[in-house]
């Protein structure tokens, strides 16, 4: 299967794409609404900024706490993205609902159905709120390339993962969908981004996967969980930034094993405790990856700082796998 818009194929080039797609939004949406689901990544930034040039006013942006977001996400969402764009945002806080419709499971696949499922819900709902008078009937979203591939839904492809935003679809879905970057990799999207005037913190940003922590809590996922994967992976992303590491490492999971402990020593006492993993990767388009060879000294802050403070965790150990044939998440 070849992507449309591989740039290696074709002269491809963001101003172009940029106005094929603001000429095929306006033809699309016509006199219509337009709801914009954003993560706070770059893709659905991209997304809702296209759609802000071609439709303007007709669009409004919706940004979902689903519980699984990473410390200081919500506020960096809601400040950077209003700033750089000017866009209508509405913030739902709905960590209950995901964390309830959650509790118990433990498939990665049916996470991730879950967590598809109920944003479709959450968009319903506030578009019913938002415009009670003209239905909105479309839903945007920042689907890329390797989403789809990945989630088999192209002829000949089988699945791999079912991206919530793609396979993790509910069948009676009340959208049409506009999907403006769906045949780009992620570096394309960058190009894009840049071109449309985004500032670098959000065109930069390491990719997040929509189910969020979801997917790297191992196994069931619960808010005590949660709470220390968030100070493990907080860790993480300062001291990768303090290393001036954040461009040369495309992305950097951190893992909760859920499910495994091991023993440990505190003082004198044993502990029985959780173990993370760490997963830098270094990648061009996230369908190939390598794993990225961190400094030692800076692992080894890691480590120390992950394992005191976050007293729960004794145990930090390190992912040496390429994708193929590991994927870059462990869910
Ligand atoms: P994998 O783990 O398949 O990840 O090697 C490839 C890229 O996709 C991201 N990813 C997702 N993104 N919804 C998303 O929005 C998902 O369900 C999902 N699963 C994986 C992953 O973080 C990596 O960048």
């Amino acid at each position: 299967m070849t992507n449309p818009q591989s740039d290696a194929a074709s002269a491809w080039t963001p101003l172009a794409f940029i106005e094929t797609q603001v000429e095929e939004i306006k033809q699309t949406v016509g006199s219509g609404r337009v709801l914009c689901g954003l993560s706070g990544g770059v893709d659905s930034a991209v997304t809702a900024a296209l759609l802000q040039r071609a439709i303007g006013s007709q669009l409004t942006c919706v940004f979902v706490d689903h519980g699984l977001l990473r410390a200081g996400e919500v506020e960096q969402v809601r400040g950077d993205f209003v700033a750089a764009t000017g866009v209508t945002l509405v913030f739902r806080d709905e960590a209950d609902r995901f964390l309830d419709a959650l509790a118990g499971v433990t498939d990665p696949e049916q996470k991730r159905k879950i967590v598809g499922r109920e944003f479709i819900r959450v968009f319903e709902d506030a578009a019913r709120q938002i415009a009670s008078q003209t239905p909105i009937d479309f839903l945007a979203q920042g689907t890329i390339w390797p989403d789809v591939v990945e989630s088999g839904t192209e002829d000949g492809t089988s699945t791999i993962k079912s991206h919530h935003n793609v396979g993790g679809l509910p069948a009676d879905l009340q959208f049409k969908l506009i999907e403006p970057v769906r045949t780009l990799f992620k570096y394309q999207v960058r190009d894009v981004g840049t071109a449309l005037g985004l500032p670098d913190s959000m065109v930069w940003r390491q990719p997040f996967p929509g189910p969020g922590l979801g997917i790297r809590v191992v196994g069931e996922v619960t808010r005590e969980r949660l709470g220390w994967l968030r100070v493990a992976d907080a860790i993480v992303r300062e001291e990768l930034t303090a290393a001036g590491l954040d461009r040369t490492v495309w992305q950097f999971p951190v893992i909760l094993l859920g499910d495994v402990h091991s023993t440990g020593v505190s003082g004198d006492k044993r502990t029985y405790g959780q173990t993370v993993v760490l997963r830098p990767i270094t990648s061009r388009d996230a369908m190939t990856a390598d794993w990225a060879r961190l400094p030692y000294e800076l692992v080894a802050k890691i480590s120390s700082r992950i394992t005191t403070e976050c007293p729960a965790i004794n145990r930090v150990v390190m992912d040496v796998t390429s994708k193929p044939p590991a994927t870059i998440e462990w869910e």
